[in-house]
């Protein structure tokens, strides 16, 4: 795993958006497994910019959302299908016909969860897989005591979950309970993984993660098992760090390998 330590928030968000223009530019038909949340706002600011500047075309990409709450179509202002075309989808040049999330509003959810785990292995998987952490360690909406080979399906949110976004509704009781994610197994079959994770209330969770026991307490744990997973952090979010000399040995300010 690779742990890269920023000294600001904004270097952390910027690294994780040059990462992922890198890769469209090494590859343009890149399948990219992309995350909402207040984390990626930043991110997804900075791919616009770069867009814009012609340093990154989604045009021949196609993309994977991890989730979207259960019982909220694609127009519902807290569906995570307006926040990506908010943030992203409406600003750069990525086909719409191939930015795929789940249905929320699907008749039949499981079934909507069983046809979006096929359209992944259809389309090959995903190649860089973005990821958020939630304060309680879950990925996508895998919450804690989630199966670490799960594939995508419905989802409980525990009530932290539901607290930590019930700043997109308007009252604390219309955050949906449920949520069709991609699941932990789906995530793992990725062939690059990069989580981005900042600011204080994410250090406990990102200690477990990386220096943790492998567990389903912590469902982001397993990108231990992970062979090209990278964890770009801020100052703050390495508060509980253990290792942390060894990770600044190796990656100086979170920049490329000293040695
Ligand atoms: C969102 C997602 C979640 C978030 C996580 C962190 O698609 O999958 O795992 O990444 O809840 O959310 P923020 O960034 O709002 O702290």
């Amino acid at each position: 795993m690779k742990i890269l330590i920023h000294p600001s928030a904004q270097k952390a968000v910027d690294c994780v958006a040059d990462l992922l223009a890198a890769r469209l530019r090494n590859d343009p038909a890149s399948v990219l497994g992309l995350a909402t949340g207040g984390t990626m706002e930043a991110v997804y600011a900075r791919l616009i910019a770069a867009h814009r500047a012609g340093q990154a075309s989604f045009a021949r990409a196609t993309s994977f959302n991890l989730d979207e709450y259960v019982g909220l179509a694609p127009d519902h202002a807290g569906s995570y299908w307006r926040y990506m075309r908010q943030h992203l989808f409406d600003q750069v040049d990525i086909d719409p016909s191939r930015a795929h999330l789940p249905r929320g509003d699907a008749a039949d959810p499981e079934a909507e969860a069983a046809r979006y785990e096929a359209a992944i292995v259809a389309a090959g998987d995903i190649g860089f897989q973005l990821l958020g952490l939630g304060a309680n360690g879950h990925i996508g909406f895998n919450e804690p005591t989630s199966s670490l080979a799960s594939l995508t399906r419905i989802k409980t949110l525990t009530r932290s979950t539901r607290e930590a976004n019930a700043r997109y509704y308007d009252r604390p009781e219309d955050v949906p309970h449920l949520a069709i994610t991609m699941g932990i197994g789906t995530i793992m079959r990725a062939q690059e993984v990069v989580l981005l994770a900042y600011g204080a209330a994410k250090s406990r969770a990102v200690a477990a993660l990386i220096e943790g026991p492998i567990s389903a307490a912590c469902p982001a744990s397993i990108l231990q098992m992970h062979r090209r997973a990278t964890v770009v952090i801020d100052e703050a979010a390495a508060a509980d760090l253990t290792l942390r000399a060894y990770y600044d040995e190796v990656h100086p300010k979170g920049g490329p390998a000293a040695i």
